[in-house]
């Protein structure tokens, strides 16, 4: 059944024709936040120019979300192989979540936005670790969206991280491997308490998956938009949703 979408007092849509199903919203979205750099190049801008550009779209997209009735929003701010950038580039983006923090966490506490992340925290300088770990415990009690950053998160690491911890708990337990099991695996990763993305955008026409989320995505829709992610905005959002909405997801099946 379709509906129009209802008028929100705040972040409201502002298209009249937003047609979305909204009994088939994903319930998870993870989005792959790629073409910054381009967008600052198009402009004969510096590249942390771009960053700083994505950044408020990722401000926009998250209330977008929120209103829409996603129930996690997963977003790719920082791999495990972005260490490899320039330095200055490295220091720019780590300090995003600082300056992000600082504007936004108002207004997310405000709409009931929890802030989760996941990643290796351990390795993020202590500024960016402080603003993250404040912007966790003032959002604990919040029952809406989790906008979950992955920061120095990789798919295959993760997967490492598992195996290893796993491996203790067999032991502990006095189990062995032919006691594994996928849910045990899955108990294991960074995203335990999530479910898997149904839905999995990357922006900026790339068609690859970067080593995010690789266990999780297994039958994630997957959608590529040209957009770059700085002009992504909640049209795009809603179009890829009606997209999501519009394939038939048959997990293996017929
Ligand atoms: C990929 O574009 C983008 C990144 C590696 C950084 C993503 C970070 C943000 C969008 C801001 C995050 C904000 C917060 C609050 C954490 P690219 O630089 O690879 O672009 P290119 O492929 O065009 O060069």
């Amino acid at each position: 059944m379709f509906k129009k979408l209802k008028k929100q007092k705040k972040n409201q849509p502002n298209q009249s024709d937003f047609d979305l199903d909204l009994h088939n919203i994903p319930e998870h979205v993870a989005i792959i936040m790629d073409g910054n750099g381009r967008w600052a190049k198009q402009r004969k801008l510096p590249r942390i120019q771009g960053h700083y550009q994505g950044m408020q779209t990722v401000k926009k997209i998250t209330m977008e979300a929120s209103d829409i009735g996603i129930k996690y929003l997963t977003l790719y701010a920082f791999s495990t192989e972005n260490w490899a950038r320039p330095k200055n580039e490295v220091n720019y983006i780590m300090n995003l979540p600082v300056n992000f923090l600082k504007t936004f966490l108002p207004e997310l506490i405000e709409n009931n936005v929890k802030v989760e992340t996941i990643g290796f925290m351990e390795h993020l300088p202590t500024s960016t670790l402080k603003a993250i770990e404040k912007a966790k415990e003032d959002t604990k009690n919040n029952t809406g969206l989790k906008l979950v950053f992955a920061i120095n998160y990789g798919g295959r690491a993760e997967i490492v991280h598992s195996g290893k911890s796993l491996y203790d708990k067999l032991s502990e337990d006095g189990l062995t491997s032919d006691d594994v099991t996928e849910e045990m695996i899955n108990d294991h990763l960074m995203t335990h308490n999530y479910p898997d993305p149904e839905l999995l955008i990357r922006t900026s026409g790339e068609q690859r998956i970067s080593n995010f989320l690789i266990w999780q995505a297994s039958y994630s829709e997957f959608i590529f938009n040209e957009k770059l992610w700085p002009d992504f905005d909640k049209e795009e959002l809603i179009n890829c949703i009606k997209i999501y909405q519009s394939r038939q997801r048959r997990f293996g099946g017929l």
